[in-house]
């Protein structure tokens, strides 16, 4: 078995997102600063990934490859895949099955963000367990508008369950997956739900099904941003915005994650700094070279 690699889901429609997506994918709006795409790539990378797909329309795929590159000016290496037509999550799984070339990964959903102190710590405990899955629950107000786990009297998950009307907890599973290397497999037998599409939870149920799935809790010391309409858009942003200008530091910053782990060395730093120049962002990345 080879190393976790990463998968970063960032085609789909970005329909309730439209007009402002009618030419630019979701995944490359700004959360402030800076593309969403840097956010859920920030977690691949704290968790120590460093070989990652990035999924995409064809259309898109362009302007992700002039953003992104190879990711050698982060350490990384980056493959992209395209997905012809929004056909659901679980299609990644195929779509990135050569790429994966039977090493279990770390899926993210390429307009999901997370921040919490405890963050690495948790994506070490699932990156460390070899066998079967992990995924997270975080509670929302709003659960069904998720896939949603139903748990048991001791609180051990049981069932997830896709977009519930009536939800049988507040818990929903975040578009975070950590999956061993039989993914691609299960998901070719899955065939398309009613809305036409492979559904991850029909992936997930299968690993749960087996007792093969971890459920665990992210608490309330996260946060995890919904970015898919026009106000939680903008409220990830001012989000972003409130708690950089009032610690002064960096939320999804790829450059500092790669210069920490010791991916990329100070005159690397100094040089991507430079061309931020004119930004906070780049005084932000000289001043990690003067601390260092
Ligand atoms: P969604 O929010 O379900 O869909 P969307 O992003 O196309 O937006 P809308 O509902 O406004 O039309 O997708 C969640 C994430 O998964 C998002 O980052 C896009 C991605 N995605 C794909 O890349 N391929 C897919 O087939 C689907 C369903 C989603």
């Amino acid at each position: 078995m080879g190393a976790r690699k990463g998968i970063i889901l960032a085609g789909g429609t970005g329909s309730r997102l439209f007009p402002i997506t009618g030419a630019v994918s979701k995944q490359l709006m700004p959360i402030y600063d800076k593309p969403m795409i840097y956010f859920p790539l920030s977690v691949l990378m704290l968790t120590g990934i460093r070989e990652v797909a990035v999924i995409t329309t064809p259309e898109d795929q362009p302007q992700f490859r002039r953003l992104l590159g190879d990711g050698a000016q982060w350490g990384l290496s980056l493959t992209y895949v395209t997905q012809p037509s929004p056909d659901g999550l679980a299609q990644a799984y195929l779509l990135a099955e050569d790429f994966l070339d039977g090493a279990p990964s770390a899926m993210v959903l390429g307009d999901n963000i997370f921040f919490g102190h405890g963050l690495p710590d948790l994506l070490a405990a699932a990156d460390a367990k070899d066998a079967g899955g992990t995924v997270f629950g975080y509670r929302v107000s709003d659960p069904e508008r998720y896939g949603v786990v139903a748990m048991d009297a001791s609180g051990a998950a049981v069932d997830i369950v896709e977009k519930p009307a009536k939800p049988p907890s507040n818990y929903a599973v975040t578009g975070l997956y950590f999956l061993d290397a039989s993914a691609s497999e299960r998901a070719r037998s899955i065939t398309p739900s009613e809305r036409g599409e492979l559904e991850i939870t029909t992936l997930l149920q299968s690993y749960l099904r087996e007792g093969a799935l971890s459920v665990q809790q992210m608490g309330r010391g996260y946060a995890w941003l919904d970015t898919g309409t026009h106000g939680s858009l903008l409220d990830a942003g001012n989000f972003v915005r409130t708690l950089q200008s009032r610690q002064g530091l960096q939320a999804g910053c790829p450059e500092e994650i790669a210069f920490e782990q010791g991916w990329i060395d100070a005159d690397a730093l100094r040089a991507l700094a430079m061309r931020y120049a004119k930004t906070d962002y780049g005084t932000y990345l000289l001043g990690l070279l003067a601390e260092s």
